[in-house]
């Protein structure tokens, strides 16, 4: 039997779709390895958001080529946004891909594997089309039992100026609300408990299936992505959606499939979350106390060179909303420093708003330059040594924030979620709250999938180490 292994890098959605990978290879009777050592088919699942998953891949690609010429057999896959954005640079450097497949393909890869797999080497193919969402069902492989990730809409029509991933994924689609419900509901039955939607802007989820008009932009097929700027005529509209179906009321579908427990989701941007999704969030039962809210930066010359649509003030004006109407929420967020132009007196701004805001946790990032984005022709770029400056301050910062916060609720009771046994203790569980907070507990593989209440005992940086008081799912 043939066998097969998949590198992921990158975000929950090329996780997600490295499932999808899983899944149309199984079914063509290949066998999942730990590694490469061992695989006929390794796959490298990529992405392009920042320069080191690119440098990642190539080095990966390097030992890769070295194996080829081992076992002129292997074959190797490059998938993910890289391989959309750059298939002829990945196929000039690395001539021994066999496969190039970008994010919008997936549907149309049992057939391109097919050949690749035959025995008439054709030589390289590049699956670099868009199908559309739901055209193709895909099996996926899902890594769990007893939590998934479901996608609920593709692409971007945002154009943050520092960021890849609307040419890399194209244009916004929402899938119809009944296929993801079907999902769900399949999922459900399967048993399991927690799903998390996906897609790059949640909260402008159901644009574009009343039939309206949506916004349509050039993409980048090949070379690098193409420049251009923001759309000036869709400003901040955190107010009442338009159209049929929206991520409020996609989430209230969702919160009454029968057997779920669980629903979360990434990502809102803070220009489309509603007030009505707010509320939803307030109201449902299964929707988690968890909100992932990019803020990106802390000033509003900043925010508005990125060209992200809102200031700080009105996402501050979220976060407080979203607090007072759900008690116990976790907020956390991504950011950046060193944006083109960023002062010290910008990033000052960054540093109070997170003061002031407190965050249950944050992904900090050095803004790095892509190729063909606006952000990459902007002036007065931010030097190295400063941005790592900028950033181990930030870090500190929001890590005394976080320890702070979660030794505030040393003594409480939590619901987690078991999600295995934790690597690095014999005897010890990890799992998650409906806050999303990680939770070390006593416990083995046979916790795995199950609801436990546990106190917390003790407070870390990332999370708590808790104690069991029982199984919650009889
Ligand atoms: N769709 C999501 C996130 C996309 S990428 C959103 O809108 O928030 C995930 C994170 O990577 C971003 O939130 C941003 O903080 C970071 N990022 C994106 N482009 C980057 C770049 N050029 N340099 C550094 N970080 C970047
Ligand atoms: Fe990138 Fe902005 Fe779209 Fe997020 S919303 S994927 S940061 S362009
Ligand atoms: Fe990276 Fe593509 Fe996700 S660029 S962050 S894998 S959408």
């Amino acid at each position: 039997m043939r066998t097969y292994t998949i590198e992921t890098f990158g975000c929950q959605m090329n996780e997600h779709d490295s499932e999808g990978i899983a899944g149309i290879l199984s079914g063509l009777g290949l066998s999942p390895v730990g590694s490469v050592a061992g695989a006929d088919v390794v796959v490298l699942n990529t992405c392009s958001v920042r320069d080191k998953p690119h440098r990642k891949v190539y080095s990966r690609l390097q030992d890769l080529r070295q194996a080829k010429k081992r076992r002129p057999e292997l074959v190797v896959i490059v998938a993910g946004c890289m391989a959309q954005l750059i298939p002829e640079e990945i196929a000039a450097k690395a001539p021994h891909v066999d496969l190039l497949v970008g994010p919008g393909s997936y549907a149309r890869l049992e057939e391109a594997l097919r050949g690749v797999l035959g025995d008439e080497r054709a030589g390289r193919r590049d699956l670099l089309e868009l199908c559309a969402p739901d055209s193709s069902p895909i099996p996926y492989a899902r890594a769990e039992a007893f939590r998934a990730w479901v996608n609920v809409m593709f692409g971007c029509d945002n154009r943050c100026a520092y960021c890849v991933v609307p040419y890399a994924r194209g244009p916004e689609v929402s899938r119809r609300p009944e296929a993801i419900i079907e999902e769900v509901e399949q999922l459900a039955r399967e048993g399991v408990v927690e799903v998390t939607l996906l897609g790059q802007n949640v909260n402008s989820y159901g644009r574009g299936l009343g039939g309206e008009p949506q916004p349509r932009f050039p993409r980048a097929m090949d070379g690098a992505p193409r420049r251009i700027g923001r759309d000036e005529s869709r400003p901040y509209t955190a107010s009442v959606r338009q159209w049929p179906v929206d991520f409020a009321d996609l989430l209230e579908r969702v919160n009454a499939v029968e057997g779920l427990r669980r629903i979360r989701f990434t990502t809102s941007h803070p220009k489309d979350l509603s007030r009505k999704l707010i509320e939803a969030m307030a109201g449902l039962e299964n929707v988690c106390e968890h909100l992932h809210l990019p803020v990106q930066a802390g000033s509003d010359a900043v925010l508005a060179r990125m060209g992200r649509g809102h200031t700080a003030g009105q996402y501050r004006e979220l976060v407080r909303a979203a607090r007072e109407a759900i008690p116990g929420l976790a907020v956390t967020t991504d950011v950046m420093v060193g944006f083109p132009g960023e002062t010290e007196e910008d990033f000052g701004q960054t540093l109070a708003l997170f003061e002031e805001l407190r965050y249950d946790q944050a992904f900090m990032f050095k803004y790095n330059d892509r190729p063909g984005t606006p952000a990459s022709d902007l002036p007065n770029k931010v030097p190295e040594p400063e941005k790592q400056r900028r950033l181990e301050r930030l870090v500190s910062a929001q890590n005394r924030i976080a320890r702070e916060i979660n030794e505030e609720r040393v003594g409480e009771e939590f619901e987690v979620l078991v999600e295995g046994p934790d690597e690095k203790t014999l005897g010890q569980a990890r799992g998650r709250t409906r806050q999303n907070k990680l939770v070390i507990l006593p416990g083995d593989e046979g916790l795995t999938g199950r609801f436990v209440t546990v106190t917390v005992r003790q407070a870390r940086l990332w999370g708590w180490i808790g104690e069991r008081q029982g199984t919650g799912d009889g």
